[in-house]
């Protein structure tokens, strides 16, 4: 089990549901860079691990999936399920700790968006990942780009793995972890993944139209990161 900073979210899955589906970071930023990266997944079994309000789980579901999602907050997972209705699994599930839910070899996909950094130590759910994949099945996510948090905190460390306390406009604390390319690459090798596709997305067109000093930002630091990974041999 990882220590995990998940409960940020305890009393305001409301609020992040009321602005997740239009907000332009996003909108207009993170999730074309995802949609860009996920295969085909007409009638794939896709793990949506950390499923929030379910924006993904719907769009999943639209594309054909065969779709179980799970997140920490029961909030969570009841607005993904009045989302979705019954055309998905929705559980309660801690990604700390075995997804006893799913057999091994389950899923030809995680999806997994901007999630991870709330887990301190990733081995335990990349583990836990590569046990319910496929052979050769796609882990893909998105989390905070290394080089925004430690130069965001003015962390003097780049190295280090750290727990790191932030307060969100509109929307109050919320804690997580930063940690280097390094930890991310070194823990995914470790559990058994090879890194396929990187990107470090730019915002949209539609992105500028909305909010153009966000844009201006995003244009020149880099602020998540998009991973694909393959699972290959222990
Ligand atoms: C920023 S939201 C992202 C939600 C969704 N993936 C999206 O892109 O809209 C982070 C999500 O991670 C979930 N989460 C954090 N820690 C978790 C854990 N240990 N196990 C399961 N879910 C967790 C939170 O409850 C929240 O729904």
């Amino acid at each position: 089990m990882t220590e995990h900073t998940g409960r940020s979210y305890e009393g305001k899955a409301r609020e992040y549901a009321r602005k997740v589906d239009t907000s332009p970071y996003n909108a207009y930023y993170e999730r074309p860079a995802v949609v860009s990266l996920l295969p085909d997944v007409e009638n794939a079994n896709v793990l949506d691990a950390g499923c929030g309000s379910g924006w993904y789980a719907e769009y999943l579901l639209d594309h054909g999936a065969i779709v179980t999602a799970i997140d920490l907050n029961a909030d969570f997972v009841a607005l993904t399920e009045a989302r979705v209705e019954q055309r998905a699994k929705v559980l309660q599930a801690d990604l700390s700790q075995p997804l006893d839910f799913a057999a091994d070899g389950e899923f030809d996909v995680v999806l997994c968006p901007l999630v991870m950094h709330y887990l301190k130590d990733w081995k335990p759910p990349l583990r836990e990942f590569h046990r319910v994949l496929k052979s050769r099945g796609v882990l893909l996510f998105s989390t905070h780009h290394p080089a925004m948090d430690w130069k965001l905190f003015n962390r003097e460390d780049y190295f280090a793995v750290e727990l790191l306390e932030d307060d969100w406009k509109d929307f109050g604390k919320v804690t997580y972890y930063r940690r280097p390319l390094t930890a991310i690459s070194s823990d995914l090798a470790s559990s058994g993944f090879l890194i396929e596709r990187l990107l470090e997305p730019q915002p949209t067109d539609e992105f500028r139209q909305v909010h153009p000093n966000g844009y201006a930002r995003l244009s020149k630091n880099p602020w998540f990161i998009v991973i694909r990974a393959i699972k290959g041999p222990k």
